[in-house]
């Protein structure tokens, strides 16, 4: 995987990470707050012997290490816990946790105790010493019968702590940041992996910066095309498509060159379907459009629209008609098709030749807006041959059809070329999750000027006033 894909699966899936990432925090957050607090008080004491009363063995008893070790393996039973309580005036059986460890080879007992309140910390730490001494004897006959006994001098007494040793809310919280972050980015890859197809705007978003355009609604459709900017202008589809046009003149805007090849990874992704409603619905905005149908091996949008389609662009490139006389105009709103013609047995160089890019020059200075439809881009050449002649490229993605992998192949075909995608329109994209259809408001306001307009022309027409 390389760098580019890796920050492009993280750009994609950000919103994951960045759940992930919110819910560990929360998470640590809460733990912060629902866990008792635990207070640690530490003191240091020096034990010593003191001789308490003569006996018959005198002498003088010296406090051992090995003496230590069992004052400190003792520290934990009821023998010492048990009169500490009593001391402190607790309920027998009432928690008490104390440690003790020995510093190097003197008679220093360093003692740590903790306790949820920090007071009794302190106490218990402080309470340990004598209580030590006072058992001591219990523990060694030697002692005992020496007639001294263990005295405890505190060095550094407990006080009680300010502030809680656990929790701790900044480590929780930035271990809580590591975990969601971790987490977070081995789901998006997870899902990255274990998908191989495009599902969702993140999926492109992982391989490219292209805008994206539209989401176009996957309509039950019958065998005839889907043309719904003539047949349903009310429906979720001509609306997208609108939205695709509104947002396709402002890419235009940064190109001005008023003309786009629609195109797609794959066949029947709706790269037709697409263009044919797409110049319908710029049609409708007032533009002067025309849709070429430059799909020379597969040709079909004088199918999809249902007119005559054997003379056509490929007619006119072999000089056997003028391009104005193989130009219909279709539809209600006023749009002008060249269909493909017949189909040529040199696809690729056809589109790449003189006359085609001296005929684009033509029709597009003659039109407000041209638009047109190509073949896919993995098998073969012909829609980068066309992109070089328009403004840009809208690329088409099926979702949940098209795979990652081809989509990837595509994409790096047109970079190796230089060919730039203007933006991307997803096509079959089902229920209301893509979050198209919010905007409602736009749609009556555009509904309405799109119905004075389509009014207005075929008023035109009637009195033959429609002009080219
Ligand atoms: N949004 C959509 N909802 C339902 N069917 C669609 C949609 N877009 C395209 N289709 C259908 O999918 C098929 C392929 O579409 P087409 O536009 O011919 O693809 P392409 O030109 O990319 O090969 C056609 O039958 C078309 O009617
Ligand atoms: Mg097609």
């Amino acid at each position: 995987m390389q760098l580019s894909e890796f920050f492009g699966v993280l750009r994609a899936r950000w919103t994951l990470v960045a759940t992930c990432v919110v819910l560990a925090v929360l998470a640590a957050l809460a733990v912060t707050l629902l866990t008792t607090p635990v207070y640690e008080a530490r003191a240091r004491i020096y034990l010593s012997t003191e001789r308490v009363q003569d006996t018959p063995q005198g002498g003088v008893f010296a406090l051992t290490s090995d003496d230590l070790e069992t004052y400190v393996s003792i520290l934990n039973t009821p023998a010492v816990l048990e009169p500490l309580r009593e001391e402190l005036g607790m309920e027998p059986g009432h928690p008490v946790h104390v440690s003790a460890d020995v510093t190097g080879s003197t008679s220093i007992l360093n003692i740590t105790a903790t306790a949820a309140d920090p007071q009794e910390a302190a106490r218990v730490a402080n309470e340990v010493g004598p209580q030590l001494g006072a058992v001591a004897g219990e523990f060694s006959t030697l002692l005992a019968s020496s007639g001294q006994k263990v005295i405890s001098t505190p060095i550094e007494p407990a006080s009680p702590p300010s502030s809680p040793t656990s929790p701790d809310p900044v480590r929780n919280i930035g271990l809580g940041l590591l975990a969601g972050l971790v987490l977070g980015i081995g789901l998006a890859f997870l899902r990255h992996a274990l998908d191989t197809k495009v599902r969702g705007e993140e999926d492109i978003r992982a391989h490219s910066d292209a805008p994206m355009l539209a989401g176009l609604p996957l309509e039950s459709t019958s065998s005839k095309g889907l043309v719904s900017v003539e047949e349903q202008p009310h429906g979720r589809h001509a609306e997208a498509i609108r939205r695709l046009r509104t947002n396709l003149m402002f890419v235009d805007v940064t190109t001005g060159r008023h003309s786009f090849v629609v195109t797609s990874a794959m066949p029947g992704e709706g790269k037709t379907t697409t263009a044919v409603n797409l110049a319908l619905a710029m049609a409708d905005s007032g533009r002067r459009t025309l849709l070429v149908d430059a799909d020379l091996r597969k040709p079909s949008v004088a199918r999809t629209l249902g007119m005559e389609g054997s003379v056509g662009l490929t007619t006119v490139l072999l000089g056997d008609a003028e391009v104005h006389d193989v130009i219909q105009p279709w539809g209600s709103v006023g749009m002008d098709v060249l269909p493909a013609g017949q189909i040529p047995p040199n696809p690729s160089e056809l589109l790449g030749s003189a006359p085609m890019e001296a005929l684009l020059t033509t029709l597009v200075q003659e039109y407000d807006f041209v638009l047109i439809d190509s073949p896919p881009v993995v098998p073969v050449i012909d829609a980068v041959v066309i992109e070089r002649l328009t403004g840009g490229l809208v690329m088409v993605v099926g979702v949940d059809r098209t795979r990652k992998k081809d989509l990837v192949a595509a994409l790096k075909q047109l970079d190796t070329v230089g060919a730039r995608v203007s933006g991307f329109a997803r096509n079959f994209v089902s229920g209301k999750s893509s979050g198209e259809y919010r905007y409602g408001y736009h749609t009556y306001e555009q509904e309405a000027a799109s119905e004075t307009r389509r009014g207005r022309r075929r008023a035109e027409a009637t009195s033959g006033g429609r002009g080219q």
